[in-house]
């Protein structure tokens, strides 16, 4: 299977609808530290970190799509916030070690950055991620299963972060089932 052309699935209104954060943000966005320094990486049109602005924090958007970025931006003015959004490949990001109060990354997965992702974070600062599980394509279109993690994988990585949420399994998330795995972590001061 090919890498989707992000851009264009962008022009042509994939997600222009969601502007909700995910569930994982509302229920536990307070276990990260007051007014700090987030990156969302993969951030599409922002959503999380809309909400995350809204409530005092500093963002930072970083996605491949140019397109994802510019409904991004078009989101925080309208709702008069700021957004830093950086056009960048994660698969060679360009972030300093320990600059971060919060790292999230929603819906995406490149393994080879997974070891990049705690070392992004300052101590005590916590770490977001929800994807798919490969279970996801028995009960959806298929994807490609090379972005898709296999049952009790996530964890897996951060085992230099202290675990404070894991789930995985199958959830209604906007009205459809999905296989997915959920994980916060923080780490140690
Ligand atoms: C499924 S969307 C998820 C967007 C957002 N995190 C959310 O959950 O609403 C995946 C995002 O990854 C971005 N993306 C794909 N490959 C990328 C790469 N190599 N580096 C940075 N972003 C990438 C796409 O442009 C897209 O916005």
């Amino acid at each position: 299977m090919d890498k989707p052309d992000w851009d264009k699935r962008y022009r042509e209104g994939f997600y222009s609808g969601a502007v909700d954060p995910h569930q994982l943000v509302q229920d536990f966005w307070h276990l990260l530290p007051t007014k700090g320094n987030l990156i969302d990486i993969a951030t599409g049109t922002g959503r999380d970190l809309l909400f995350l602005a809204s409530r005092g924090f500093r963002v930072c958007g970083l996605d491949l799509s140019w397109e994802a970025l510019k409904l991004a931006r078009g989101l925080f003015e309208r709702n008069g916030l700021y957004l830093e959004a950086v056009q960048a490949d994660a698969l060679s990001l360009p972030l300093k070690p320990g600059s971060f109060d919060g790292v999230l990354i929603f819906y995406f997965l490149e393994r080879q950055i997974m070891s990049e992702l705690s070392s992004l974070l300052k101590p005590g600062g916590i770490l977001f991620y929800e994807t798919f599980l490969k279970r996801q394509n028995e009960i959806d279109r298929p994807r490609n299963p090379a972005f898709l993690l296999d049952d009790e994988e996530l964890p897996g990585y951060f085992g230099g972060l202290e675990p404070l949420f894991h789930e995985e399994g199958i959830f209604t998330i906007d009205g459809k089932e999905r296989a997915v795995a959920r994980y916060i972590g923080r780490k140690k001061q």
